[in-house]
């Protein structure tokens, strides 16, 4: 029997389309080549004009920002140094309050992101707490003697590599931080930190904010002994982070208490959203657990399967269905493709970004984002196309991070997934009208290919497939809340499922490869298909189940 989630009851966030935004590379008004508030106000249509039949509107219902509070930047944004404010380079609180404003005119929810693991080191906490070991900040972040023989207290090391202390000459002491060594994690353990943190939750909330990412949402609680992770058993690099069991740093049971007293925070307010992330090196079902034994903690943990899969149907089934048989009844899934953290679907799974079907990969994974069952979460600019730029000179890199990296082996610049957004293929991609300065990374060369203004113009573009499949998720409520069944048990070279509700079925077939039958394992009748999207068969028509796919078929069908 389907089960359904009642059309009426389902919120905002499970029926709508979130669009992370980097505000750095979004667009930037004032032309200093660094993106801003007003920059993204200027494009709130773009994303969403309030007019559910626009031809120019993307359509999506709400943005993540990435962080825009005061920075230092040394990781852009994820180092707040003033939770209250926002960054220079960004704007002010006025003009976030114009963003919410306009943004809520559209019907665009806005979604903050909440770097509350750690703080940056300039932090007037932190330079208070590390200036001696008595003030009254002295205990708001994990301080340690140093171990006997004088150096580091324990094994802990830092997800960005290397240990995960630094020494504090004022103190005497060393701190822990789970990232870079200016983002030293706060003390949880601290109750008036907390109630700080509390306070400025409030805030942003009570300014209309509609919900929050919390960023690293795993590792806020430490072992109050700061006892030795055990070392996984192959190990052979002792400095990477994911050669430990993150037993005494990560996931414990005090991490649940914190985030279920946010949600509490949150609950208190009407609809808003509560999204964590939770896969520092985790798995679908440790990042299961976030949804809390009585669903009482994220309404959506922000888990990697597809970024992590290869482009393989067998393989990118077996991650949908695996997160259909951990998603808890009463609660609801996400997915996402790309973020700030990975290279895009479209560098990760073509091997050249001119290969001639590079078209179809994004139409099928755009196909699949959006008609599985869970929210969508898009980044800027894969909705055109965007690849990596893997072409910046080491002195054009902003991703500090890894340039600041103790291990020898360096992580790879994330800078390649940030480059400004492609708006048309005017000077600077129309992103930056700054003519004396340089855009604060540069723009992929591809631009006056791959740019908003021209894919607009295409009907056949990926950005108008976008378009579409938004528009048929919204028209259509088995693509919102429809259960999720498969119709191939062993997929090898094309996919086929339905979503369905009592009252509508909607089929989806995906051919990954050239010319071939459509093979379905289960009954489904033939007869009296809608076409709502597809890459090859006429809108709206009506035709039999085809027995033959297209080369690289997208093709999504309403009974
Ligand atoms: C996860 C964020 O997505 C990443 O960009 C950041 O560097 C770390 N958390 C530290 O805040
Ligand atoms: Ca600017």
């Amino acid at each position: 029997m389907i089960q359904d989630t009642k059309s009426n009851t389902a919120k905002w966030w499970q029926t709508g389309v979130i669009y992370q935004i980097y505000p750095l590379t979004f667009a930037d008004a004032n032309g200093d080549g660094i993106g801003d508030l007003q920059g993204i106000i200027e494009k709130l249509d773009y994303l969403n004009d309030g007019n559910p039949d626009s031809e120019t509107s993307l359509g999506i219902d709400a943005i993540w920002l990435s962080p825009i509070n005061q920075s230092p930047m040394i990781d852009n944004g994820y180092d707040v140094s003033d939770y209250y404010d926002i960054n220079d380079q960004f704007g002010t609180l006025e003009d976030f309050e114009i963003l919410l404003v306009e943004a809520h005119k559209r019907g665009i929810k806005v979604i903050l992101d909440l770097v509350i693991n750690h703080t940056s080191n300039q932090h007037s906490w932190f330079l208070e707490s590390s200036s001696s070991k008595d003030n009254s900040k002295s205990d708001w972040y994990h301080w340690q003697d140093p171990a006997p023989d004088g150096g580091v207290p324990n094994n802990w090391l830092s997800y960005f590599g290397g240990t995960g202390w630094t020494y504090n000459e004022a103190r005497k002491q060393y701190y822990y931080h789970s990232f870079n060594n200016n983002q030293p994690d706060i003390n949880w353990g601290n109750s008036q930190v907390k109630e700080e943190i509390f306070q400025m939750i409030r805030f942003w909330l009570d300014k209309g904010v509609d919900g929050f990412r919390l960023d690293a949402s795993s590792v806020y609680s430490k072992d109050k002994y700061y006892r030795y992770n055990p070392v996984k058993f192959d190990a052979n690099d002792q400095k990477k982070y994911n050669n430990q069991h993150h037993l005494y740093n990560k996931n414990l049971p005090e991490n649940h208490q914190i985030i279920r007293e946010i949600r509490t925070i949150i609950d208190e307010y009407q609809e808003r959203v509560l999204i964590g992330e939770t896969f520092i090196d985790s798995t679908l079902y440790e990042s299961a657990i976030f949804y809390g034994i009585n669903n009482d903690e994220l309404h959506l943990p922000f888990t990697f399967e597809f970024p992590f899969s290869p482009w393989y149907p067998g393989y990118l089934q077996q991650e949908i269905a695996k997160k259909e048989l951990i998603t808890p009844q009463a609660a609801w899934a996400s997915y996402f493709l790309d973020n700030h953290d990975i290279p895009r679907h479209l560098s990760r799974w073509v091997e050249c970004s001119l290969c001639t079907n590079q078209l179809g990969i994004a139409q099928a994974a755009a196909a699949i984002l959006l008609t599985v069952r869970g929210t969508p979460i898009l980044y800027y600019g894969q909705e055109i196309g965007m690849v990596d730029n893997e072409d910046i000179p080491r002195e054009k890199i902003q991703d500090k991070i890894v340039i600041r990296s103790e291990t020898e082996e360096l992580p790879e610049t994330r800078d390649g997934a940030r480059t400004p957004m492609q708006w048309n293929d005017s000077f600077n991609a129309g992103f930056s009208f700054g003519k004396n300065v340089e855009p604060w990374l540069p723009v992929h060369q591809n631009y006056t290919e791959v740019n908003v203004d021209r894919e607009l113009k295409d009907p056949d573009s990926i950005l108008n497939f976008y378009r579409k499949l938004i528009q048929a998720r919204k028209q259509n409520e088995a693509l919102r809340i429809g259960n999720w069944r498969t119709l191939i048990y062993y997929p090898y070279e094309h996919l086929a499922y339905v979503r369905e509700t009592k009252a509508e079925r909607v089929l989806i077939v995906i051919n990954f490869s050239y010319e071939k039958d459509l093979t379905i394992d289960e009954y489904i009748s033939q007869d009296n298909w809608q076409v709502l999207v597809s890459n090859v068969r006429e809108a709206n028509k009506i035709i039999n189940l085809p027995t033959t796919l297209q080369p690289f078929e997208v093709s999504i069908l309403r009974k």
